[in-house]
């Protein structure tokens, strides 16, 4: 079996963060969120991997994951350029799947009990391709799947009046007949080649598509609150990690902690886990708190964080004891306190951010 990842698309909703970074290469406790893709697939055996790239930010994601020999598999890449459609994406990769079982896994989807349950339930149910379900909330924002008797009956794309509550994730199990049913799609309203689109003609044609539902929980990170979710369902399975004689002994750390290389915890810092620093990192008189991804060389200093992502070479100092809650900072943001006397801010912040005082 083979897999593709699919790290297209434009990330709109992630914005100002995706005017400059890939979404799916976004970190959550040191790793970009399509690495946990990756890890997935390489979880249940696959060795022959390709990342379908958009015309933003192909150098960057070739660059991270290069041949992949750093995992100890095979990547390789297609070039899909504009979003034109998860099917026309999968529908690029005929030639790399060269007619075996492939699993196609969203680059910003999170499953946090990987794919073990669903490939196995591939492996057991007769169907031409298995779908992974899972009960959301707002189901107009996904594809629905309506099942009657332990069978799939229909499948549409964010219903404005939904039958179901059963979200379509983004992890598809197919076989290689799927790239003749995507040779006749049309685009959509939003002018993509719609994956459900795809699965319902399928259906259409009396094929049979198998579902699984989902263990354990999933997440399509394509917002900053889902984003910071899927931080804590991530860090909720962070296991204690901290190099052995730091000289930051006296620090104290409660909870499961992840210290990276050469970090200095000073002063009066406390930290409490779940939490995630990268390596290099400085923490001067702060409390990191429960659910806070700190990236790599970032100076935090008179901070108090929780709930958060700090990204890659940030330097926040707060110095007034205001916490920092469920916010996002891109990386090598410098936020310092005012040296002017009276309570006056300076804000140099580019279009699209959010700032709440
Ligand atoms: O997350 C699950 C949902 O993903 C499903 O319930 C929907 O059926 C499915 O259409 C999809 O909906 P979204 O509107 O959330 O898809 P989005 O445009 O965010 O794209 C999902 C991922 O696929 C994202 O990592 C970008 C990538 N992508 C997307 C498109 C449209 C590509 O690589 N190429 C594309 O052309």
């Amino acid at each position: 079996m083979k897999g593709v990842i699919l790290h297209g698309g434009s990330g709109t909703r992630l914005r100002p963060l995706t005017y400059t970074d890939v979404k799916q290469l976004l970190p959550i406790a040191g790793k970009p969120v399509s690495e946990y893709a990756l890890l997935s697939l390489i979880e249940i055996g696959i060795t022959e991997i390709n990342i379908i790239v958009g015309e933003v930010g192909e150098k960057e994601v070739r660059d991270y994951y290069g041949d992949g020999s750093k995992w100890g598999v095979a990547i390789s890449y297609t070039y899909q350029g504009k979003p034109l459609g998860i099917a026309h994406a999968i529908g690029l990769t005929e030639s790399f799947v060269n007619n075996e079982e492939f699993v196609v896994v969203l680059g910003d989807n999170y499953f946090q009990e990987g794919l073990n349950g669903l490939y196995n339930d591939f492996k057991q149910q007769d169907a031409d391709s298995l779908i992974a379900l899972t009960k959301v909330s707002n189901p107009s924002q996904f594809g629905i799947a309506e099942v009657e008797n332990g069978k799939i009956t229909r499948l549409v794309e964010k219903p404005k009046n939904p039958k179901s509550n059963l979200a379509i994730t983004g992890a598809y199990f197919l076989k290689p007949d799927i790239f003749s049913i995507i040779k006749v799609l049309k685009p959509s309203w939003r002018n993509e080649l719609e994956i459900t689109e795809a699965f319902q003609l399928m259906l259409d044609r009396g094929m049979k598509i198998g579902y699984s539902t989902i263990a354990g929980w999933w997440k399509d990170t394509g917002t900053v609150d889902e984003f910071l979710d899927c931080n804590r369902m991530v860090l909720d399975k962070i296991e204690t990690d901290i190099p052995e004689k730091p000289e930051w002994q006296n620090v104290p750390l409660s909870g499961r902690v992840h210290v990276g290389r050469n970090v200095k915890l000073m002063g009066t810092t406390r930290v409490l886990g779940p939490c995630y620093i990268g390596d290099n990192t400085v923490v001067e008189d702060s409390f990191i708190g429960p659910y806070s991804s700190i990236g790599t060389n970032c100076h935090i200093r008179k901070v108090e964080i929780e709930d958060s992502i700090v990204m890659d070479g940030s330097s926040i100092e707060i110095s007034d004891g205001t916490r920092i809650s469920q916010s996002l900072i891109g990386s090598n943001v410098s936020v310092k306190p005012s040296l002017s006397r009276s309570r006056t801010i300076r804000l140099i912040v580019g279009r699209d951010s959010k700032i709440e005082l």
